[in-house]
Parts: structure tokens; sequence; C-alpha cells
């Protein structure tokens, strides 16, 4: 992990319209900015909330993050967001979320449109793989994971790859106060780095690989000291000041040796 600054993202999710997300952010900005010398920190809003939470980042190192992006630049798709809108107001994209994946039918080839876009409009991003339970239990997690990378990343070209995180999120641990063990997060995150190694050559030592489900206060360093992993994508912790905010802490004295 040494040669990568490791990366800690919340994903708030469908939570904190404009107001709260602008006062959650304003109370985190004092808290994590000293952090930002170690760790990379970024908070992912709703869409209607990007604005107010760059407004009160503004001037700190601290970035903002969307949840997902639509690859058309613009026309005819109700209710869509496009990466070309975004440019200018986030520098993250979280892309395939295994919630988009299961609850709005998106598929690997759209995740592949949709990291495409997002790199190619200058921003950064969070592309998410992870097993169901189903899955893990049928002995399939390796081909799943792999399947994944190829369909979703297979078609970057270096240049693009270079600006790509990948969160490796089982999807049986996400939301279910049953984070995977640091033997399962290791052995995936090692899988994931072997494979992009096949894909993108020496480049993808420098990737980093988050861990996504269920991180908490209490786990979180078990995860951070892992070899492959430089970070976390948390999901109900990031929306409780105390609890992100150690768990920053945390990634930061990991990085520090301490
Ligand atoms: P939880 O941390 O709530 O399990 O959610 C993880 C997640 O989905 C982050 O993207």
């Amino acid at each position: 992990m040494a040669e990568r600054v490791p990366f800690v993202a919340g994903n708030w999710k469908m939570n904190f319209g404009p107001a709260m997300a602008s006062q959650f952010a304003l109370a985190l900005r004092p808290q994590l900015e000293a952090l930002t010398s170690r760790v990379e920190i970024a908070l992912c809003p709703p869409f209607i909330s990007i604005p107010a939470v760059g407004q009160a980042l503004d001037g700190s190192s601290i970035r903002v993050g969307a949840q997902d992006a639509y690859y058309e630049d613009s026309g005819a798709f109700t209710g869509e967001v496009a990466a070309a809108q975004l440019a200018g107001l986030c520098d993250y994209v979280i892309i395939g979320h295994s919630e988009r994946r299961q609850y709005f039918g998106e598929t690997d080839v759209e995740v592949f449109l949709k990291a495409k876009a997002v790199l190619a409009h200058g921003l950064r991003a969070i592309v998410c793989v992870g097993e169901r339970l189903p899955e893990r239990d049928a002995g399939r997690t390796a081909a799943v994971i792999r399947g994944q990378l190829w369909s979703g990343l297979g078609g970057l070209e270096v240049s693009e790859f270079e600006r790509v995180v990948v969160a490796y999120e089982p999807v049986w641990a996400i939301g279910t106060g049953r984070a995977a063990t640091p033997e399962q997060a290791q052995e995936v995150a090692g899988l994931v780095r072997e494979e992009l190694q096949r894909m993108f050559g020496p480049v993808s030592r420098k990737t980093r690989i988050q861990y996504g489900g269920s991180v908490n206060q209490a786990n979180c360093a078990t995860f951070f000291r892992l070899p492959d992993i430089d970070g976390a994508l948390v999901g109900g912790a990031s929306l409780k000041e105390q609890e992100f905010v150690v768990i920053v802490q945390s990634c930061a004295q990991v990085a520090a040796g301490v």
C-alpha cells in the first residue's frame, strides 16, 4: 500500500437533501481537512446535493463524488444526469454500485459505457464489483469478479484506467452488518489486482482498491492493514459524523504506520 495514497469515500446513498448535506459537510470539514495529507477523502451525496456540498467544501482538499452518471451527453433521457453535466461539479463518480445493478437493472455493458463517459469528461471513476451470496456459496466469486472487471473496464485505455478506483463490495456485506472477514477481503482484492495487472500491466500497482460492505469504526482498521486494500467505500457509517471521522483517522494512522 506504500506506493498508493489510501482513499476513503462516503457513499451517502439516497440521504441528505441540500440543506442537511451542506450542514453535514461543514461539520465534517475541519475534522477531515487535517487528514487529507495522508488519506484522500470524498463525500458522495445524491445529485441534488452535489452543488451544496461542493460549496461547503470549496477551498478544501476534500473531494466530492456522485453516485452514478449517464453516458450520453444530453438528450431525451428523462431522469438521468449526464457525466458531461457533472464535470466541474464533482471529482469522482461511483459507477456500477450493486444497488444500481440490483434495483435498476444496470448491466456490465452500461457500467463500461458510464465509466468511459465519466473518464472522457475528466472525472475519476470508482467502479464497484462484488459477488452475491449464492455466487460465493457456489464457489463462483473469482469468476464473477473477473467477469465484472473485464466487461466493465476491459475496453478502457491505460491512460483512462489510471483515473479508476476499484471498490470491492461483496453484495451480501452491504447494509447487513455482516462485513467480509479480512481474509475474504484480501483474497478478492489480491485477485482484483492480479487481474488488473493482466489487463493494464504495471500501472495496476498504483490502482486503489477499496473495500466496502458494513465498514464501521470497529472493523475498519483490519481492512486498512491488508496489503491489497487501499481504503474503504463506506455506506451507513458515513452518515454518522463521529464514526466517519474515526474511520478516516484510523486509515490515516495505518498509512502513517501507527
Ligand atoms: P454499508 O457500509 O452501509 O454496508 O454500504 C456499503 C456501500 O454500499 C458503499 O457503497
